[in-house]
């Protein structure tokens, strides 16, 4: 397994080119086997979870091409019956139900598992579809959806910590094939939701409301074929914006939108960074004095869940003491015991890490557990002095496309070094 070799303590300078983004192409990629007809989505990231999906939309028989960030799929013939290992691997495959599930009235996935970060259940996913008209069982590690056919109805879709990103998606792309108008109440907000409906919208679907927590879908005969470009990824962003403000640093964020951005850009102002917005790029500068924050995480527009570690790292910097509260994933703070390998006092009480910030961190051996706590690792690292090796880089290669690379580019001495 791939690590990265880390020589901290250098300011990170220059400009980095935002990708598409990862939470946005999956549903996008699900949502193209809706149709018979080709769809070419551009800016696609080059990342292993997009090349897993992609294998994914092969197994169920649709034709697919990857070239230079450009996805070509056309879904023709198509399997309701998903490959159980395949499926079972990512969790963000579960959003090919909906599309599946109205498209051949039939489908059959893998049980994603839970993961690293908490249980991941997908109560809310069966509950939508359900009250579309489709029955569910749940047997042998699998999930079987079927309807004759599928009816708009109101959807309530809020759980026990507020909205469902990809139980939003699923049902949105269910309802966009069903009969009449469905409702969907407490609908997740977030920005890839909206960058899905635009798509589902460039197929002929009517959606209104996305981006709310109220949308609207009529239903409508069929599907056609679309073009869309991916908006750029929001977590990568924040996730180099922390970078910049750790190392005392100052970056240019090429293509990132700040109105995605906002608690993220807040919080790292609040932190001591300096966050200015520019035409088609934001630039955020470190360098002065660092301050102790709270952090609760929350749905969009809230603060990010996939943004916790990183600020975790940055509050590792700042004297003085910062709570960050996480309410989405039970389990997220994996990160906490390997950034204090690095030197950071950090206490976990129930949902809460209480962070004594502003000792100086040394480089450590640390190993990676989750896509975002591997991210806040090498913010740490960066920031560190000495040498951090962070093992198991490829939960970033999930999400970050190139991360190494990009970093070098802005002065960092990071590079990777090949596993057995
Ligand atoms: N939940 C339920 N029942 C459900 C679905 C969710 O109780 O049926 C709970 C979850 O356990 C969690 C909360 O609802 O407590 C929110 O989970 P959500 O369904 O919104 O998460 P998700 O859609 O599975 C996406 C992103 C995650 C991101 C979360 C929250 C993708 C592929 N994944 O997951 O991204 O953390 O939304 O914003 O879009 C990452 O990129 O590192 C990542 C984990």
């Amino acid at each position: 397994m791939d690590s990265f070799l880390i020589e901290g303590g250098v300011p990170l300078k220059g400009e980095v080119l935002i990708s598409g983004s990862k939470n946005a192409v999956l549903p996008i990629m699900a949502a193209t086997l809706l149709t018979a007809e080709t769809c070419v989505i551009r800016k696609v990231p080059d990342l292993s979870d997009v090349g897993f999906m992609a294998k994914i939309l092969r197994s169920l028989g649709a034709e697919v091409s990857l070239e230079g960030g450009t996805l070509t799929v056309k879904a023709e013939k198509l399997s309701g019956f998903g490959d159980y290992e395949l499926i079972r691997k990512m969790r963000g495959s579960i959003c090919i139900l909906g599309p599946l599930l109205a498209r051949l009235k039939e489908a059959r996935v893998s049980l994603p598992g839970g993961c690293v970060i908490g249980t991941r259940p997908i109560d809310l996913h069966l509950k939508g579809l359900q009250a579309l008209g489709a029955a569910v069982e749940v047997d042998s590690g699998y999930v079987r959806v079927h309807a004759p056919k599928l009816d708009g109805q109101m959807v309530f879709l809020g759980g026990r910590v507020g909205p469902t990103v990809l139980g939003t998606a699923n049902i949105l792309m269910a309802a966009t094939l069903a009969e009449g108008v469905t409702v969907i109440e407490s609908a997740a907000c977030e920005p890839e939701i909206i960058d899905l409906a635009d798509f589902l919208n460039a197929m002929g679907a009517k959606i209104h409301g996305a981006g709310s927590p109220t949308i609207t879908v009529t239903g409508v005969k069929e599907l056609h074929g679309a073009e869309h470009e991916v908006i750029p990824d929001r977590i990568e962003a924040g996730t180099f914006a922390a970078a910049a403000v750790a190392t005392g640093g100052e970056v240019i964020l090429r293509g990132a939108r700040p109105d995605h951005l906002g608690a993220v850009l807040d919080k790292l102002r609040e932190v001591g960074g300096v966050v200015t917005r520019n035409a088609g790029s934001l630039t955020v500068r470190g360098g002065g004095v660092l301050r102790p924050v709270d952090i609760t995480t929350m749905p969009y527009s809230g603060f990010p869940t996939d943004m916790q570690a990183q600020l975790m790292a940055v509050a590792c910097l700042a004297p003085g003491t910062s709570i960050i509260t996480e309410r989405i994933f039970e389990s997220r703070f994996m990160h906490a015991s390997e950034l204090m390998r690095l030197g950071a006092e950090i206490a976990i009480e129930g949902p809460s890490a209480i962070v004594k910030g502003g000792r100086p961190l040394s480089g450590a051996p640390v190993m990676a557990s989750d896509l975002r706590a591997s991210a806040a690792l090498v913010i740490a690292g960066l920031a560190a002095g000495g040498k951090t090796q962070v093992n198991r880089v490829y939960h970033l290669d999930r999400g970050y496309e190139r991360m190494e690379l990009k970093l070098q580019a802005l002065g960092a001495r990071i590079s990777r070094v090949p596993g057995e």
